[in-house]
């Protein structure tokens, strides 16, 4: 018998509007927890590869990548290289991996292969604490992938006006997923990003969200602070580029709660919005 291994929470960040902090809370959030110790591997489903580029992971290093896994079959475990940063590793992707969708037509497993392959990587591994998968900003099949593989979902929203237009449709699209092919999905959290306070519209949209979603959303919020945007050109994490940074100690103010939260194993509910469906 094979010694049994921990087996991974699996995260992820998804919401199908660009630009809403998504890689970034991937990034910080993935380091945060990794520099208290968790093993935690980020997992770059975007095209684009914003999560390796912003780790420092430049395509020379992506041999094996994400595409690799979903479309060819490559075992998890060949597509992990290292950080520099402890307990930190990432699945890399580049843009191959947009032509996964239409390179899976055909295939009837197709929106569960990721779930497959880290059930595999699994079963024979690795002692890891946590999975956090960056999402594409489209409801495709890499984000149906992505959500059939998860535990939770954790939704960035950008504190600006139309910060809550299009969560139905990611609710709906959760619900579907649950329905279908992973009962076990739930709504991990809500975190509100880009917070600017000296924007009177900042503090009306984070009310409005509060009222909305109540206790899913996080006390923490990021601010809007331009050592998080910088980071990325350097490959590093914000968090570690400007530790003293208010970007930084958000995000590790929202690893710790995330943290405490799971701790204190609170059922969560089916996520319903109140009203702007
Ligand atoms: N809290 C923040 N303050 C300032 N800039 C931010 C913040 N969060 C993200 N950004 C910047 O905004 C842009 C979009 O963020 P990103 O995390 O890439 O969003 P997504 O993955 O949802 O498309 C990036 O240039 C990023 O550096
Ligand atoms: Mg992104």
């Amino acid at each position: 018998m094979p010694e049994k291994y921990k087996t991974p929470k699996i995260i992820s960040i998804a919401n199908q509007k660009g630009g809403v902090g998504k890689t970034t809370t991937a990034i910080n959030l993935g380091a945060s927890l990794a520099l208290v110790g968790k093993k935690t591997i980020l997992v770059d489903f975007d095209p684009q590869g914003n999560a390796s580029t912003g780790l420092g992971v430049d395509p020379s290093r992506r041999k094996v990548t994400m595409y690799d896994v979903l479309v060819e079959g490559a075992a998890f475990s060949s597509c992990l290289v290292e950080t520099g940063i402890d307990n930190l590793f990432l699945a890399p992707s580049t843009t191959d991996l947009s032509s996964a969708d239409v390179d899976l037509v055909g295939d009837r497993g197709r929106i569960t292969r990721l779930k497959q392959s880290i059930s595999d990587f699994c079963d024979k591994n690795y002692d890891i604490d946590y999975i956090i998968i960056d999402c594409p900003p489209s409801l495709n099949l890499l984000t149906l992938n992505a959500l059939a593989a998860s535990h939770s979902v954790l939704v960035p929203l950008q504190c600006e006006f139309f910060a809550l237009e299009g969560l139905s449709q990611l609710m709906l699209t959760v619900r579907q997923v649950r329905d279908s092919i992973n009962q076990r999905l739930v709504f991990e959290g809500i975190v509100l990003t880009m917070h600017d306070k000296r924007n009177n519209l900042s503090g009306q949209v984070e009310s409005d969200v509060r009222e909305n979603l109540g206790a899913l959303v996080y006390k923490t919020v990021v601010p809007r602070n331009v050592r998080l945007s910088e980071a990325p050109s350097f490959g590093l994490p914000g968090i570690l580029y400007d530790k003293s940074s208010r970007g930084s100690i958000a995000y590790r103010r929202l690893a710790a709660e995330f943290i405490r939260r799971e701790q204190s194993k609170k059922p969560s509910k089916p996520l319903e919005l109140k009203d702007n469906e």
